[in-house]
């Protein structure tokens, strides 16, 4: 009996270290995407808006205070993010879905090719929203091409069970991982199904006809406590707007918490590089569609064993650089060093160690085209720490309004007080809103709210031109189609021909 229990310890640590070895060499990537999540998230200040699975992983990890995304807009951010590539680079101009039906080029490499190219299992759960199939194709997919949207993207309690599954089979086929679970959370909806309310902060919170999501605990909030974004009026109708958005979020901070309980499960919290993110702003006027900073700056966490915790980092980071950040991670590859001052994506992985010193000269990127296939509106813009400068390419155009932000109630109360000509406490006027200049420059660090347009002030006059050049060069090595627009024509051989427009 005594001898038999020798073998069976001698048997069990072998298991043991095998396991160990297996586990500690394996690397794996958990992205979790929300749709329009923006800043209310306690971990990024917000004091009103409870977020204790977010905050959570922000203590496990680096919370980055200068993210941006390079377009504010659903199907081309996530084009973006998969691709390693502008929208105007990959193709993907603007929504996926129904009649826009936008898709990205035929030749372009997304992640989840590459890395199946490199057997990694992937895995998507979610709102999907890019396409083709051909280019986006993970080998587990559980979106809104095949399941109910509100139920791969919304019920917590089902993408609880589907990141079981994906797990399962990982661990079954012994391979390294990607998972994206995008939530649909926190959404609008007012749009599609104003029975769930503007947020569908409703759906599934046991109420009477709207369904049970078991694993959620809604959280409701009350209107005059919530904090107000600089770019929302300070309203009754808007202030409710937002406190539907907080219910929203509190489902989409408990399934965060129950997708990391699930990775902790299948035991893979300490080789998994977890990162939280959302595709753009939140989907108020100054926010998704545009190109201010409530529309570009997204929230973006990222835990990884053995790397910093509980730290901030102010490293300006783009979602461009996620894929050059997960191959660095799961492949073993780190991107080449860039040349000095080269404006291509980074992998953000040294960053999880070590602070990287900041630069005055560090920047991001933007380019956006459409959202709906009606809302053509070409913008390019250049972040550094200090200033940001927009070019409103069809800047002659009133800037359109997406569906579901015009049924909104807080773009309602806008309509209504500027036709009724009632007090609007908003920071700025419809008309500013609608008629933008050709050219924005903005001083972010004194006026974080954009607001005060410097461009063409003399004493910015080499700022500003230093801004442009870049841009331009940011445009051109990435080939975009637009970048002699609007005051000439790209010629065949590459150069920009005069439309003497005036411009
Ligand atoms: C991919 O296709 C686009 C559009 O047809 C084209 O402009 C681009 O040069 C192609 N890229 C490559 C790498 O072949
Ligand atoms: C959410 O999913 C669970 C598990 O599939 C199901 O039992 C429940 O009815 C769903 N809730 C809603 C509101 O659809
Ligand atoms: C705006 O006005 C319309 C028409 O008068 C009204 O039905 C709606 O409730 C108002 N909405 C808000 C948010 O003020």
């Amino acid at each position: 009996m005594k001898k038999q229990s020798g073998v069976y310890w001698v048997i069990l640590l072998c298991l043991l270290f095998t396991e160990t070895v297996f586990t500690s060499s394996q690397r794996n990537v958990l992205l979790l995407l929300a749709d329009d999540g923006g800043f209310e998230i306690g971990a990024y200040q917000n004091k009103i808006c409870q977020t204790p699975n977010i905050d959570a992983l922000a203590r496990r990890g680096v919370i980055f205070n200068n993210a941006f995304t390079s377009v504010s807009s659903c199907s081309p951010s996530r084009a973006a993010l998969l691709t390693g590539m502008p929208s105007h680079q990959n193709g993907m101009y603007g929504l996926h879905h129904g009649i826009h039906h936008f898709n990205s080029f035929d030749n372009v490499t997304s992640l989840p090719t590459l890395l199946r190219r490199h057997d990694v299992f992937t895995g998507i759960i979610g709102k999907k929203h890019v396409g083709p199939a051909s280019v986006f194709r993970f080998d587990f997919e559980r979106t809104e091409e095949t399941l109910p949207i509100n139920q791969v993207g919304r019920n917590i309690t089902f993408i609880k069970q589907l990141t079981k599954e994906f797990l399962a089979e990982a661990n079954k086929q012994q391979k390294a991982f990607f998972l994206l679970v995008a939530f649909h959370d926190p959404h609008r909806c007012g749009h599609h199904e104003p029975q769930f309310g503007p947020f569908c902060e409703r759906f599934g919170s046991g109420e009477d006809g709207m369904g049970l999501i078991p694993d959620w605990k809604p959280w409701y909030y009350q209107w005059d406590e919530v904090q107000l974004p600089y770019n929302v009026q300070d309203t009754e109708a808007a202030r409710r707007d937002i406190a539907a958005q907080y219910t929203t979020i509190s489902r989409l901070d408990q399934g965060v918490g129950l997708v990391l309980k699930e990775l902790e499960t299948a035991g893979h919290s300490g080789d998994t590089l977890v990162m939280y993110t959302s595709d753009n702003g939140i989907p108020f006027p100054g926010g998704r569609t545009t190109a201010y900073e409530a529309g570009l700056r997204v929230p973006l966490l990222a835990a990884l064993p053995g790397a910093r915790a509980g730290a901030a980092s102010a490293a300006m980071a783009s979602l461009l650089d996620l894929l050059p950040t997960v191959r660095h991670w799961l492949l073993h590859q780190p991107p080449p060093p860039p040349p000095p001052s080269s404006d291509r994506p980074k992998s953000l992985l040294p960053i999880l160690y070590k602070e990287p010193p900041a630069l005055e000269s560090d920047a991001v990127f933007a380019s956006q085209a459409h959202h709906e296939v009606t809302m053509y509106y070409p913008m390019r813009a250049v972040r550094t720490r200090r200033y940001k400068l927009i070019h409103n390419i069809n800047f002659g155009m009133p800037f359109p309004i997406d569906q579901d932000l015009y049924v909104s109630p807080t773009f309602q109360d806008i309509l209504n007080r500027t036709r009724a000509r009632q007090p609007l406490p908003w920071y700025k006027t419809l008309k500013q809103y609608y008629y933008r200049p050709q050219w924005e420059l903005y001083d972010i660090r004194r006026d974080p709210a954009e607001t005060n347009n410097l461009h063409g002030k003399p004493s910015l006059a080499a700022t500003e031109a230093e801004l442009a050049a870049r841009l331009r060069g940011w445009l051109r090595d990435t080939h975009d189609p637009w970048r002699c627009a609007p005051a000439a024509v790209l010629a065949a051989d590459g150069q920009c021909a005069p439309l003497h427009a005036g411009l």
